[in-house]
């Protein structure tokens, strides 16, 4: 499985969701402090992209419905949602910020 480097560090806004597409799946990534987290960018309660959706604490809120999620386990704690969020393996190396993924990765927003 390969890796795939997304940006530089500084190129990440703290609490602020980015989302990446790999081989066909969209991923949204979030920088906590010093920290990166990875999880589907899809609302596991009616599929809405998270993207623009609001980081509170650990949690991220779906602007949709309200339903808040771990950003580091995407365990539902909250609102409709009952299911998590898919996570993703995320490193930061030599300033890097590097999804462990497969295929291509191309930037949506
Ligand atoms: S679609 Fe996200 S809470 Fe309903």
């Amino acid at each position: 499985m390969p890796d795939h480097t997304i940006g530089k560090v500084e190129e990440f806004f703290p609490r602020v969701l980015r989302a990446f597409e790999l081989d066909g799946i969209s991923i949204a990534v979030v920088r906590m402090d010093d920290r990166f987290y990875a999880v589907s960018n899809y609302c596991s309660h009616m599929g809405v992209e998270l993207i623009g959706s609001p980081v509170e604490g650990m949690d991220v809120i779906c602007w949709w419905h309200g339903s808040s999620f771990n950003i580091a386990t995407g365990d539902p704690n909250g609102g409709p949602a009952a299911d998590p969020l898919r996570t993703y393996p995320i490193r930061v190396e030599d300033g890097n910020v590097v999804l462990v993924t497969p295929d291509l990765v191309q930037r949506t927003s």
